[in-house]
């Protein structure tokens, strides 16, 4: 049975987890509310980055409120399911508005609600070879995801988007082709990464706030990586060994910009490049790391 669980199911050609797949109908019949904000993210992309930058601003810097929960609780996400602890959707339900909820979905599975509602979306983006390091070594260490094999291997799965939540490519276009249509502030991991305080400002207006230099200058230190990786509310640290791993691979690993040189091959790099250019050709979209 657990076998099965790890296996991948998919929905219109996009492989999810398949307790996720099970409770597809709650999810895609989920209600929107008009001033939801809803964090989207292809996986470690830096979700719990902005997460953890989004709910400082939302509590003007307050470090004990960000501390309430985990960051699992505060953000309900939307498509998990892992029965019978409830649902994401359920969770959702049974919080008071404003809500900020996340998401790893692509445009074309989000529940129309959110559509329908003109909500609030911020995307991040991170570069696909970074993308692709920190994913293989999540899969490593996430029991409830499928092993990823060698490297090499998959290098391979990733490139031809059989991985959860479907190819990198076409999850950043299709977040990136309607970012005009609706309120999307879409950010790039290596912009926060270069100049956080710059990003944070940006996230700040976005929502509608307004915070002295103070309070910014101690939201940029409070969600550095070195504190984010020795806050327990944030680094998973609860969660049971018998799903995260940490001694495989912590799930705070890096958090830089370029560890793909350390992983890629010079053979590996010139294909992925020849591929890249391929299937985001077309795409107006520009990453500063490739
Ligand atoms: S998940 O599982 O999809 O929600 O993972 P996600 O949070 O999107 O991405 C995890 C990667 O983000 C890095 N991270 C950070 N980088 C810089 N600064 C901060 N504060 C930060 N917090 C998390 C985390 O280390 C993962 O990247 P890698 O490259 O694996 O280190």
């Amino acid at each position: 049975a657990l076998e099965a669980q790890l296996q991948l199911r998919e929905v219109a050609g996009i492989p999810l987890q398949a307790s996720t797949v099970d409770n597809w109908n709650q999810i895609q019949n989920f209600e929107a509310k008009p001033d939801d904000l809803l964090i989207c993210t292809y996986p470690k992309s830096g979700t719990t980055w902005i997460q953890e930058i989004v709910d400082m601003i939302e509590h003007n810097g307050d470090v004990e409120k960000c501390q309430r929960a985990i960051i699992q609780h505060r953000h309900p996400f939307i498509e998990w399911a892992r029965p019978p602890q409830p649902s994401g959707v359920e969770k959702a339900n049974a919080m008071p508005s404003p809500r900020i909820l996340r998401t790893h979905l692509p445009t074309q599975l989000l529940p129309p609600s959110f559509w329908e509602n003109n909500c609030k979306f911020l995307y991040v983006a991170r570069n696909a070879k970074d993308c692709m390091v920190s994913y293989y070594h999540f899969q490593r260490m996430n029991q409830m995801l499928p092993d990823p094999g060698t490297w090499e291997e998959y290098f391979e799965t990733f490139i031809s988007g059989k991985v959860g939540w479907g190819s990198w490519y076409d999850h950043v276009k299709g977040w990136w082709e309607i970012k005009d249509r609706y309120q999307i502030l879409f950010l790039f991991y290596e912009d926060i990464k270069q100049d956080p305080k710059h990003e944070i400002q940006k996230v700040m207006q976005f929502m509608g706030k307004n915070l002295d230099e103070t309070v910014l200058d101690k939201i940029v230190q409070e969600t550095s990586f070195e504190k984010m990786k020795e806050n327990p509310m944030v680094n998973r640290s609860t969660v049971p060994k018998s799903i995260l791993d940490q001694s495989i691979s912590p799930f705070m690993r890096k958090g830089t910009v370029g560890d793909w040189k350390n992983h890629f091959t010079v053979a590996q790099n010139e294909r992925f490049n020849e591929i890249y250019r391929q299937k985001m050709e077309g795409s107006s979209i520009h990453f500063t790391e490739l």
